[in-house]
């Protein structure tokens, strides 16, 4: 067990969680809904995302109860582009699997190739593209390195969000993510790179941390709120400010469609 899992235990009991949930850019309203929330920061835990940070990512770890589940949340991530640090947040994860978690749900922000999913709205993560020249896993040094990728987004998970998406009136496309180290956004010429090699969206997390929940063995969700489309693509400025604004759309439809999914877990 990790010392973060621990510092957690001590404070919040040792019942384990039943999933965790990682929160993106603008996404922090999610954190709100959680019920009876003990709120530790990452200060006070060993490992986790000590850098300054981006605006409008938290840094705090939840602990509380949603769709009727214990779950845990990390407010914010560290990103691959703050410190050239692919496995930054393999802490964290170790720390979050410690605490029993079999499921990990993941929110980014990210750009759309597709037009026919425009800001607002979401897109499930089917598979990904790293693009972004490293690996997590590089110097992990056991034979453990060799993680399976295929179906690393859950397809039962896949599925049963589509039944509550459509439950719900969420429309939910489904589509490959594109890991692009960022932090300047991409060129035009990059996203129409990114539309010929088979994208659908375009952002500057998650992949990472895919591939090491896969090494630490969690059943993965991961989930983009669109805030714009790719560079070049229309006409509209892209900013990290117009990102935050615009991805409280999708976060609204995430607050819907995250609890009903942990209920069906
Ligand atoms: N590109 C990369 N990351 C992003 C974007 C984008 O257009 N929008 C939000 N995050």
């Amino acid at each position: 067990m990790t010392k973060a899992a621990k510092t957690i235990r001590k404070i919040a009991g040792d019942t384990p969680v039943a999933a965790a949930l990682i929160l993106g850019s603008g996404l922090s309203a999610l954190g709100d809904d959680l019920r009876d929330r003990i709120v530790i920061p990452y200060s006070e835990l060993k490992g986790f995302p000590r850098s300054s940070g981006v605006s409008g990512h938290g840094r705090d770890l939840l602990i509380g109860e949603m769709g009727g589940k214990r779950i845990a949340i990390l407010t914010g991530r560290e990103h691959y582009y703050e410190r050239g640090h692919a496995a930054a947040m393999r802490p964290a994860l170790e720390t979050l699997a410690a605490l029993g978690a079999p499921t990990l749900l993941l929110t980014n922000s990210a750009g759309s190739l597709d037009p026919e999913t425009g800001p607002g709205n979401l897109m499930l993560i089917a598979d990904h593209i790293n693009h972004a020249g490293t690996n997590p896993l590089i110097g992990e040094p056991t034979d453990r390195r060799f993680v399976n990728m295929v179906d690393a987004y859950d397809p039962d998970l896949r599925r049963k969000s589509h039944e509550i998406a459509s439950a719900l009136g969420i429309a939910l496309k489904e589509g490959v993510y594109f890991w692009y180290s960022g932090p300047s956004f991409e060129t035009p010429a990059e996203i129409q790179m990114a539309i010929r090699l088979g994208a659908n969206a375009v952002g500057m997390s998650t992949a990472p941390e895919v591939i090491l929940a896969r090494l630490l063995g969690f059943k993965v969700w991961a989930c983009s709120s669109i805030a714009n489309m790719g560079a070049g693509l229309t006409d509209e400025q892209i900013s990290h400010e117009h990102t935050k604004t615009m991805a409280v759309r999708g976060a609204e439809k995430l607050r819907r469609l995250i609890p009903a999914l942990l209920e069906a877990l």
